[in-house]
């Protein structure tokens, strides 16, 4: 009997642990800070790994006059610096020795055939197969001449291989210029081989929130508005605006953080079980919860949403000026580097229920993590007692620094009399499973070379998310200009994100500093 072999699909590959198929990958802006940080890191952790095919090759492509062995000796330094590992000299021969580089310029016709050039070489030498990973690693203005070019040099069409293109964030900086985006992308490929990339997604704890959630049975009958009271979401960083004021000042936080990480957040707290974990059933789910949250009138954008600026002060061990005296920053800049917001998702599952966003940069700690807290238990019988002053339980989701879920819940202190406390269930991911180096553009990476979409946004989630944000940004630009700053460097932001929550009586969730009892 002859037997058909048969390709692994994507999801048995990876349970497998089997590297994906024969490909190239061209990085466009592979000059800048992203490739050197964190995609060739990722592609040699890919490698130590046993992820990436034999039959591999890079092409890096950027403007700057530079050879394959200028390129390559480059890389070679940049990796000692940014991979968090000794890179180990085999591994990493094997990657430099599939390196390449073209220098050409993204709106010339020429550079396009230099690449071309590029890829039937390194086909020949490497046996990809005609398959190209194309990552789109520059400032976004150059996304949709990328791909026309790419068009044009007749090297996006899938008849000898496929063809895929990763886009970077940000994708867009409101609805109008996201739908733009997408109408240039999907003129010249299909949705199949767009993968809009969102780094929060390869992180393990947010990854791990769908198996948290599908694969326990004891959460997924609390986890609606008859048990939950509301969930918090908190992205703090300690440091300042750093070298990237020139993008952030035009930016600011709603546009850089919320229409994508956050709203991914959400969605994974919220959505409904997929009925797979097949890549359209997942986001088919996501993009239902993104859907559903309430758009705000004006009114509401006013009475719902804070912004924030930072003033001089000392976050992270380190003296920080004002955000305005930052370099490359507007003098009387109003961009806000702090914003909160209480959404509600209008579904069957979360009427009722807020979600609470906060995040900023100059905090008093870096913290990433999501809090689902639930309603408290009737009090008679314990009235008169301290429990009345219980802190209701709580899941805390932590995503960074410290990844791992804490549940907590009250306890009785020993003794004759009625006290009670909160105590922890504590998980902790480097406790259970090690800490192996990472970028967070491992799994991504991994996944878009088995043709994987989970972990990439689709055209109608990124529109979702910027419905939700634009009258914001909307509101927010009518007004007058700011009194910023409103919160000092080192601080936990405005007064008025504490106040947004007291108003429904409720508090941000804020962990014992370390040693307290
Ligand atoms: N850096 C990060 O950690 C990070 C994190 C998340 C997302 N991102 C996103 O990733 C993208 C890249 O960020 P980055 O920090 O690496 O930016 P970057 O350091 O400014 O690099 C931009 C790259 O684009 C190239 N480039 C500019 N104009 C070009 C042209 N006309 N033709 C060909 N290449 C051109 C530049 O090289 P030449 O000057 O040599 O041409 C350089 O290699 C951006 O969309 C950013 O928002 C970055």
């Amino acid at each position: 009997m002859t037997q058909t072999k048969t390709k692994p699909t994507p999801t048995q590959a990876r349970k497998n642990g089997q590297p994906g198929g024969p490909c190239a990958m061209v990085i466009f802006g592979a000059s800048g800070d992203l490739t050197k940080r964190k995609l060739v890191p990722a592609l040699y952790n890919l490698c130590r790994q046993g992820l990436l095919p034999d039959s591999f090759a890079v092409i890096g492509f950027a403007r700057s006059s530079l050879t394959t062995d200028g390129f390559r000796r480059a890389m070679r330094e940049d990796i000692k610096r940014f991979c968090d590992c000794t890179p180990e000299p085999g591994l990493w021969d094997w990657i430099e020795s599939r390196i390449h580089y073209v220098s050409g310029d993204a709106t010339e016709p020429a550079s396009f055939q230099a690449l071309r050039a590029q890829l039937a070489e390194v086909e020949r030498d490497h046996g990809t197969q005609g398959n190209v990973l194309f990552y789109l690693s520059t400032a976004p203005e150059h996304f949709g001449t990328i791909v026309r070019q790419l068009r044009d040099a007749e090297l996006t069409d899938e008849k000898r291989g496929w063809r895929r293109v990763i886009v970077e964030k940000p994708f867009g900086r409101d609805l109008e210029s996201a739908r733009t985006l997408n109408a240039d992308l999907r003129t010249v490929l299909g949705e199949p081989q767009i993968y809009r990339i969102d780094h929060y997604l390869g992180k393990e704890t947010v990854q791990n929130l769908l198996v948290f959630r599908f694969a326990n049975g004891i959460f997924e009958p609390i986890w609606n508005r008859r048990y939950v009271d509301h969930v918090q979401i908190t992205v703090s960083e300690t440091v300042g605006v750093e070298s990237r004021a020139g993008y952030f000042d035009h930016a600011g936080t709603l546009r850089d953080m919320v229409p994508n990480h956050i709203f991914q957040l959400i969605s994974l707290v919220a959505m409904e079980p997929p009925i797979s974990f097949e890549a359209d059933a997942v986001r088919d789910e996501q993009a239902k919860v993104l859907r559903a949250i309430q758009p705000m009138s004006e009114e509401e954008v006013l009475q719902r949403t804070v912004r924030g600026q930072y003033g001089a002060g000392r976050a992270g061990e380190k003296d920080l000026p004002a955000y305005r005296a930052e370099k490359n920053v507007a003098p009387g800049s109003s961009t806000e580097t702090f914003v909160a917001m209480k959404l509600g998702i209008d579904s069957w599952r979360w009427k009722d229920v807020p979600f609470y966003l906060r995040v900023g940069k100059a905090l008093r700690e870096r913290r990433t993590e999501i809090v689902v807290q639930f309603r408290r238990p009737p009090f008679s019988l314990f009235r008169g007692t301290s429990v009345e002053a219980l802190t209701p339980n709580r899941l805390v989701v932590r995503i960074q620094p410290d990844e791992g879920i804490q549940l907590q819940f009250g306890a009785k202190i020993p003794g004759a009399t009625m006290r009670l406390g909160t105590v922890d269930m504590d998980f902790r991911y480097q406790d259970h499973f090690g800490a192996e180096p990472a970028t967070g553009y491992e799994r991504l990476l991994y996944d878009a070379v088995l043709g994987d979409q989970t972990l990439f946004q689709r055209a109608d989630m990124v529109e979702a998310g910027w419905s939700v944000v634009t009258p914001m940004l909307d509101v927010w630009s009518a007004l007058p200009p700011r009194n910023f700053p409103n919160y000092a460097a080192g601080s936990t932001g405005p007064k008025e994100a504490d106040a947004l929550l007291e108003r429904d009586g409720r508090r941000w969730h804020e962990p014992e500093p370390p040693g307290s009892p």
